[in-house]
């Protein structure tokens, strides 16, 4: 089976993660986002992958390379400028087969695919997309079907009074089995949407869903569903190949990392080259990167600390995202889903919170933020 990926946002509302980093490669626990659904693809008979990007495809392609890291054969292609999800599939037209499967680049999910593949063989669909519950749809495509998977609307980012009467909403995954027909309906060389332009017109057309009821699924696109998602890998909660690094307790503390004397609880992974101060306290779902340093009487809870950050004496890191190469100074708090972009140095007696977002390189002297 083939798969088309779409990578071409420019992750804003992940800033200031994704201010130099393209959000598929941002990490995530331990590898690169996109190292996720490529696995989870290849794990359901995914062969063939490409990639079509729209926003720093070199850099992309420099850290996923061919693929084979990942399981699958790994191909990218490039617009010239955003064309929208449908007008990038259609970029990609001279390399796909009669029927392949197209996702969204954000979704983090362990959804049986290969269930989603024989339903759209068995009803003889067009286009058969993924389906989950969710309590809020508004930032979703509302999806409506008849019994029998039919779909007979498709509301993209649905206004309250569009609700009405509806008892459970589904919204699309950002998962579709496509036959090549749908490709024809998308004008070539322009910029078009496949939620509000392709859909609406596939409606009685061969368009079906197929609803994942109990799997996992989340858009991994901001501050809050990034500590989630990694949480809930952490905890199992998600299938992917990190829990067969994670021990009963989903610890991985890797060997001489946390000095004895340090308090370790909750699901923590603990990367090679860390280490974690005698009276330092870590307390999970939390994650310290490759050569991440915690000294003696810091704590870090429900956070992510990202490869060669440093967290001083006394700081109080808590629901927090630090990405690579962070300073915090003595006694600083970062708390409250405040992120903190690559190389920033808080200084000592500071305080960022209430989702404050700093940006890369910055350099806080010491007591001169307290948000
Ligand atoms: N190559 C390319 N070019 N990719 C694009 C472009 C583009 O111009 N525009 C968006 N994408 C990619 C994004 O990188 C992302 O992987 C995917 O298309 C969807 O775009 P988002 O910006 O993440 O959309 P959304 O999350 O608001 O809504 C979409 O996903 C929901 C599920 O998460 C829609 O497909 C909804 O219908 C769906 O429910
Ligand atoms: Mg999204």
């Amino acid at each position: 089976m083939q798969a088309v990926i779409l990578v071409g946002g420019e992750g804003t509302r992940l800033r200031p993660l994704t201010s130099g980093t393209p959000k598929p490669i941002v990490t995530f626990v331990d590898r690169p986002f996109m190292g996720f659904m490529l696995e989870w693809l290849a794990g359901h008979g995914v062969e063939d992958v490409i990639m079509s990007c729209g926003f720093l495809a070199p850099k992309v392609e420099a850290v996923l390379g061919d693929g084979s890291h990942f399981g699958v054969r790994l191909r990218f292609v490039e617009e010239p400028e955003p064309r929208g999800t449908a007008g990038a599939l259609k970029y990609a037209e001279e390399l796909l087969e009669d029927r392949f499967l197209m996702l969204n680049g954000d979704v983090l999910t362990d959804i049986d695919v290969g269930a989603q593949i024989a339903q759209h063989q068995r009803t003889g669909a067009t286009g058969t997309l993924g389906l989950v519950p969710v309590a809020d749809p508004s930032a979703y495509g509302l999806v409506l079907t008849h019994e029998d998977g039919e779909v007979t609307g498709f509301l993209e980012k649905p206004a309250a009074d569009q609700l009405e009467g509806i008892d459970e909403y589904l919204i699309s995954a950002g998962i579709y089995v496509l036959e090549r027909s749908v490709l024809d309906r998308i004008e070539p060389g322009v910029n078009v949407s496949i939620e509000t332009q392709v859909w609406p017109g596939l409606v009685g057309e061969g368009l079906y869903g197929c609803a994942a009821r109990g799997a996992y699924w989340m858009d991994i696109g901001t501050p809050d569903r990034y500590l989630q998602g990694t949480a809930d890998i952490l905890l199992g909660n998600v299938r992917t190949a990190v829990g067969e690094r994670l021990d009963r307790e989903h610890q991985f503390l890797a060997s001489g990392t946390v000095a004895e004397g340090a308090r370790i609880t909750g699901a923590v992974l603990v990367e090679e080259g860390a280490a974690v101060a005698a009276g330092a306290r870590v307390v999970g779902p939390t994650v310290l990167g490759r050569g991440v340093t915690v000294a003696d009487g810091a704590v870090v809870e429900r956070s992510v600390v990202l490869d060669g950050s440093s967290i001083a004496t006394g700081a109080h890191v808590a629901d927090a995202i630090l990405a690579p190469r962070v300073a915090v100074g003595e006694r600083t708090i970062v708390q409250g889903r405040a992120v903190l972009g690559e190389g920033v140095d808080v200084g000592a007696d500071c305080k960022l919170d209430h989702g404050i977002k700093v940006f890369p390189g910055t350099k806080l002297g010491g007591g001169a933020v307290r948000f």
